[in-house]
């Protein structure tokens, strides 16, 4: 029998609740993310454990089905991915944020500025949006410290609590888009794996709904 191939972040902010919501829709789930790989004892799934970044290119290239994973990340990366299924946890922002000393009346105030990100395409879609010419520096985590250090006049990146941009003495000035997580699926799905699929998105509505 067709088993249904899901990612989910291995560890981050979202690992947490994706493990919550497939325990809530009755699929009980082996072993941890040590595995890298876990089997469901009562349905036709099998989980693995990726890093955030690439899952949008294993769901490109149909090595995963389907996945749990910020709406952000998939607008980063782009391609031919189908959001089934909004999941009602892990929302927030993708922000431009700048010491809070610095003047900041409009996007123009950017103009020739260092911004650093973990979400270049993100932000040189809003840039361009806004016709701004600004200099991009990518790093993939601890963005808000860029600043302080003098590598950067602005960063771009998520805010949920906001308490990351507090601690580091900046204020959000822009909100390019909100995000919460979702369920993914990929080009490349199978009728049968389609089908599986769908009873996972029908059991996740009505927990959804029980929630509220
Ligand atoms: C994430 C994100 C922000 C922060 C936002 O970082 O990159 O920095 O959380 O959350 P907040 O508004 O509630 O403070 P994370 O702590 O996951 O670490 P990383 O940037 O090193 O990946
Ligand atoms: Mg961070």
């Amino acid at each position: 029998m067709s088993k249904l191939k899901i990612a989910v972040q291995k560890s981050g902010r979202l690992y947490d609740e994706s493990m919550q919501i497939l325990k809530d829709i009755g699929i009980s789930i082996d072993n941890g993310r040590d595995q890298l790989k876990a089997s469901a004892k009562n349905f036709p799934l099998e989980v693995f454990y990726l890093r955030n970044g690439d899952i949008p290119q294993y769901l490109k290239d149909g090595v995963v089905d389907a996945a749990i994973i910020g709406e952000n990340v998939l607008i980063e990366k782009g391609g031919d991915i189908q959001i089934v299924q909004k999941l009602g946890f892990s929302s927030c922002k993708v922000s431009i944020a700048v010491p809070k000393s610095a003047k900041y009346a409009s996007m123009q105030d950017l103009e020739g500025k260092r911004i650093a990100t973990s979400y270049p395409n993100t932000v040189q879609q809003f840039l361009d949006k806004n016709n701004v010419n600004a200099q991009l520096h990518i790093i993939n985590g601890s963005v808000e410290i860029a600043p302080n250090i003098g590598l950067a006049d602005a960063i771009v990146d998520i805010v949920s609590s906001g308490s990351t941009l507090f601690k580091n003495g900046l204020k959000e000035v822009e909100v390019l888009l909100k995000s919460e997580a979702v369920l993914a699926s990929s080009p490349l799905i199978s009728e049968a794996n389609s089908d599986i699929l769908n009873i996972i998105k029908f059991r996740i509505e009505s927990v959804l709904k029980g929630r509220r």
